[in-house]
């Protein structure tokens, strides 16, 4: 398939997860990739797996002049950048009681900070080169409403959903589509680490928050990276150039909104 033949894409947190799927899903549609990452050397690994057409780059979204150094460094090797993806994120859990400011100034930096400064420094040069671009932000379910353990992850992707639809009516004048992905229990590391936190604070087995949320999903187990390439290929195509400021569910049916 050759839906995204001859654009160039920009990755944040491509290292593993959701966001190397993505990148290994545009380069079979022709896309060439920047795996940002602020892990480097899995950055690498990472690149050298998907072969031509992967570069890796080191990128740490809560600082400015790493965003800039960046997307410098993209649009230079790649010529350009027609596709940025906000996907680098941090989880954190506890109760209200016992949230810190050093962990809500964390998830903002780079959940919300990230996504704005990223998204502001690859907007700046879209307009700059004047071919218009698409840039799809990573939300969640967690941005569709509270949860009593998650309060600060849940009102970062809240952010990301609300900056999603100022930005996409901000920029579109410059025929850039900003939309977002809400993913709904996506199994991999990150839950590992969501399934370590709930086994602390709500005393259960490890492994148990997993089977729960998934046995929770309408369509009967959680998802997988791969269930949401299908969303992020179609936002960076031209078949998407009249999406504009939209958060897309891709959840098996989790939120219905
Ligand atoms: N996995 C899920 O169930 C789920 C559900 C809803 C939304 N999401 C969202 O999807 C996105 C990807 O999730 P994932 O499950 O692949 O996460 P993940 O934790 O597996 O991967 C995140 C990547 O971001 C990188 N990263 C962390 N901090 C960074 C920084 N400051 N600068 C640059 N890179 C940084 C990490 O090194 C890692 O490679 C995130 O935005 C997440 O919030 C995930």
């Amino acid at each position: 398939m050759t839906r995204l033949a001859g654009k160039s894409a920009l990755i944040t947190g491509a290292a593993r997860g959701i966001g190397f799927a993505f990148a290994k899903a545009y380069l079979a549609e022709g896309a060439r990739v920047a795996i940002a990452d602020i892990n480097l050397e899995e950055a690498g690994k990472a690149a050298a797996s998907l072969g031509e057409g992967a570069i890796a780059v080191a990128l740490d979204v809560s600082d400015q002049a790493s965003i800039d150094a960046c997307v410098a460094q993209v649009a230079a090797e790649l010529d350009g950048i027609d596709i940025l993806i906000n996907n680098a994120a941090l989880f954190e859990a506890a109760p209200i009681a016992e949230i810190t400011r050093a962990s809500y100034d964390k998830l903002f930096a780079v959940n919300v900070g990230g996504t704005l400064f990223m998204l502001q420094a690859v907007a700046r040069h879209m307009i700059a080169r004047g071919q218009g671009g698409k840039i799809i932000n990573m939300a969640s379910q967690a941005g569709r409403r509270g949860e009593a353990l998650v309060g600060v992850y849940c009102a970062t992707k809240a952010a990301v959903i609300s900056l999603t639809q100022s930005a996409g009516l901000d920029l579109i004048k410059h025929r850039i589509n900003v939309n977002a992905i809400a993913p709904g229990v996506v199994d991999g590391a990150h839950w590992d680490g969501v399934d370590a936190h709930f086994a602390r604070l709500e005393g259960l087995p490890p492994g148990e928050k997993k089977r729960q949320v998934g046995a929770a999903v309408p369509y009967g187990r959680m998802g997988t990276a791969e269930d949401l390439t299908g969303m992020a290929i179609f936002l960076a195509s031209s078949e998407a150039e009249y999406i504009v400021a939209q958060t897309y569910n891709v959840d098996g049916g989790n939120w219905m909104s």
